[in-house]
């Protein structure tokens, strides 16, 4: 019963089919492609690939970031969605459904519970940077960056900033739209929508590509992006780069194990994960792309932070043919796509609680909306009255995005890499992965057992001081 809940959660209104075993499941491999990459395509390529890129030096950073994503997320993915669809849970019914199921300790619940709260976390800043977006979707409407220079677009993005009242709403709209469309369980119309919205947002992403190569420092940005300078690349900076692959990605925070758990038998993981991993990292790749040419043509600081898109892009907006156009679409389609990511962040606190608090799905979504907006008031405040108090010298929003990302995000992974490909039993894998019986799932294995726990490793006491590479 729990389980038709839930699932119907997602599946609402469209696309339905039910499995043998009469739980609701996407309606087929092209649906939930949709809906992960919806889920992993979102802030996290267009504004924060970007600004950690440089702020951290680019191209070694890059090609660092593109190594995790290969060797360490889309095989992390495909034990996610392998989890989640075999158990056919939420996060924390999943692990100890599967820890069961291998006779392992019943604490991997843990890994589960983690996730969730990561997932919570990382929502409570999201939903304020998606308010950003929302109020970038106004002001450009109103003509605002037309041939706007530099200096007025930093001001622009400042003075947004500093005014904690216009941040709260916007970010309380996010709220409130995000919280109704999981009470009310639209998940399917809204995947339906990213069918248009999707191809909208790369077309745009492309126009930006576009006129970036007019400003005459797209080859700059080719260089600044792609050829590694490893002596720009702290040991933070690895960190980071591991943490933003899972960040991207969706893992780690239940997002993907609970999409996983709608996944027919039919489709092959391996296959779903590796065009997910593909799509969302061209999509971040195109961004930088977009934006570095600008920095460079106008003199802008590529370690400018997380105003980085908000000041470059309405620069080029100003400038091109349409731009008012062109930039109001951006915003709302990066509104979009921040929305299908904060819906699959929160989906799995909302189904644990209906699952196993019994709440109402209505009551759930007031209650945790009500929780991520205060929260989010932390990082609200970050940005101008609380931007002096700092905790190890990070605002509450660095240090909301450092303990997620940079802490909680790999930690989840080294988990679940390891329960993965350690404890629950190979033949069961093997069946579910879909790699077949030969040397890609032994290689799967072999990276999941091996490199994929001792990167992680390796990365962490790097940054964190304890060994020194
Ligand atoms: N992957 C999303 C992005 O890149 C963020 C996200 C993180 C979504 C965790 C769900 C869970 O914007």
């Amino acid at each position: 019963m729990s389980d038709a809940i839930n699932a119907s959660a997602v599946n609402a209104g469209s696309s339905t089919a039910v499995s043998a075993g009469g739980r609701l499941q996407w309606s087929n491999r092209l649906t939930f492609i949709l809906a992960a990459a919806g889920s992993a395509v979102g802030l996290g390529n267009i504004w924060k690939f970007p600004y950690i890129t440089g702020e951290n030096g680019g191209g070694a950073f890059v090609l660092v970031y593109l190594a995790c994503i290969l060797v360490i997320g889309i095989p992390v993915m495909m034990a996610e969605i392998m989890i989640g669809r075999r158990s056919q849970q939420n996060p924390t019914g999943a692990m100890a459904a599967m820890a069961k199921e291998a006779g392992a300790n019943p604490l991997w619940k843990g890994v589960g519970w983690m996730a969730i709260l990561c997932g919570f976390l990382i929502l409570s800043f999201y939903t304020v940077i998606s308010g950003w977006t929302l109020s970038y979707t106004v002001t450009s409407l109103s003509g605002a960056f037309s041939n706007i220079a530099p200096d007025a677009a930093g001001a622009m993005f400042g003075g947004m900033l500093a005014d904690p009242a216009q941040l709260l709403l916007w970010s309380t709209v996010v709220v409130v739209t995000t919280m109704y469309i999981v009470s009310r369980g639209l998940h399917a119309g809204l995947e339906k929508a990213i069918n248009y919205m999707m191809p909208l947002l790369v077309a745009l992403v492309l126009v930006m590509v576009g006129y970036a190569t007019s400003t005459g420092h797209f080859v700059d940005a080719i260089e600044f992006l792609f050829t590694p300078d490893f002596s720009k690349l702290s040991t933070e900076a690895v960190l980071v780069a591991l943490g933003h692959a899972f960040f991207t990605l969706s893992l780690a925070s239940g997002a993907i194990m609970t999409y996983g758990s709608y996944v027919s038998k039919d489709t092959s993981i391996a296959k779903t994960s590796i065009m997910i991993g593909v799509f969302d990292t061209a999509v971040a790749l195109l961004a930088g792309l977009a934006i570095f040419p600008i920095v460079f043509a106008y003199g802008l600081e590529p370690g400018a932070g997380p105003g980085l898109i908000f000041v470059t892009l309405p620069i080029a907006f100003g400038q091109m043919p349409y731009g008012t156009l062109f930039g109001t679409l951006f915003f709302v389609m990066l509104s979009m796509a921040a929305l299908t990511s904060a819906i699959s962040m929160i989906e799995p606190t909302v189904s644990w609680l209906v699952e196993k608090r019994k709440m109402s799905r209505g009551k759930a979504s007031a209650v945790v909306g009500l929780i991520l907006w205060t929260l989010g008031l932390g990082t609200v405040f970050s940005f101008n009255i609380w931007q002096d108090a700092t905790l190890f010298g990070k605002t509450f929003f660095d240090a909301i995005d450092f303990l997620t990302a940079n802490l909680m995000m790999p930690l989840g992974g080294l988990l679940v890499a390891l329960f993965a490909a350690w404890v629950m039993k190979s033949n069961v894998v093997k069946d579910e992965l879909g790699l077949g019986g030969g040397l890609l799932f032994t290689a799967w294995q072999f990276v999941m057992r091996f490199i994929t726990p001792i990167a992680i490793i390796v990365v962490f006491l790097n940054a964190l001081g304890f060994i020194k590479l």
